[in-house]
């Protein structure tokens, strides 16, 4: 997009006769692009992973604006993709039956606690789709603390895995660092619900 503007402005400049009308034209397009990299750089000013939450959030930018559910429920709905990739991950590998001993037990495990991760991160995004203005602090109540489970199981899997030396194999590397980009969604999305829980239920009341 950036490339096609710059062309469209070189042809403007080296056609003198550029029509105002198309160069104002363009200039918003520059406007609409400035906005959306502040939309996401200000949503994710509360997060702590802040790169993962500007790249993994970015296209969100211009839907979401300034409307802090919609960053929520994004927030939420990227670390879901986020969990499946991990799930499959894991059972793929216990589908090779090559695990043994501690890790055998290490991998079923995990993969127990990311089914559960999921059930709280598909009960959050369910209630912030739809949440109501009266109970809106219980509500977040309840959304904080199934992500903050969902933390928990994260990386209870991902101790799982610094504590037996078959798990540090470098095949292994990838699983793990996706594991990590799981844990540090979650806690992005975490803080995405926070900031909602914190400024109330105005924007996307379905209550009459
Ligand atoms: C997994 O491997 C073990 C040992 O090689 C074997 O006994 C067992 O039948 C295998 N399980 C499956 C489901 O293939
Ligand atoms: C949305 O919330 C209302 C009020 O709590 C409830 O009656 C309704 O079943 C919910 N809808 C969905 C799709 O969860
Ligand atoms: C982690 O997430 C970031 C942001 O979405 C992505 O660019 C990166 O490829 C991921 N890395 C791993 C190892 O999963």
């Amino acid at each position: 997009m950036t490339f096609s503007r710059t062309i469209f402005s070189i042809n403007c400049m080296l056609l003198t006769a550029c029509f105002i009308s198309l160069c104002s034209c363009s200039s918003t397009d520059q406007e609409m692009a400035d906005d959306s990299t502040t939309y996401v750089e200000d949503a994710c000013s509360v997060t702590r992973y802040h790169e993962i939450c500007v790249h993994s959030l970015a296209s969100f930018s211009n839907t979401a604006k300034r409307d802090p559910s919609k960053w929520a429920r994004a927030g939420v709905s990227v670390t879901i993709t986020q969990a499946k990739l991990v799930s499959q991950y894991l059972a793929n590998l216990q589908s090779r039956n090559t695990t043994r001993g501690r890790n055998r037990v290490a991998l079923s495990d995990c993969i127990e606690l990311f089914q559960d991760t999921l059930d709280f991160l598909h009960g959050s995004l369910d209630v912030l789709r739809n949440f109501t203005g009266q109970d809106f602090n219980s509500q977040m109540e309840d959304v904080i603390s199934w992500l903050s489970s969902a933390l928990t199981d994260e990386d209870t899997c991902l101790e799982g895995f610094g504590g037996h030396a078959g798990w540090k194999m470098k095949r292994n590397h990838l699983l793990q660092n996706e594991v990590l980009n799981s844990t540090y969604m979650t806690s992005n999305a975490l803080a995405l619900v926070n900031k909602l829980a914190t400024s109330g239920p105005q924007q996307p009341l379905k209550d009459p």
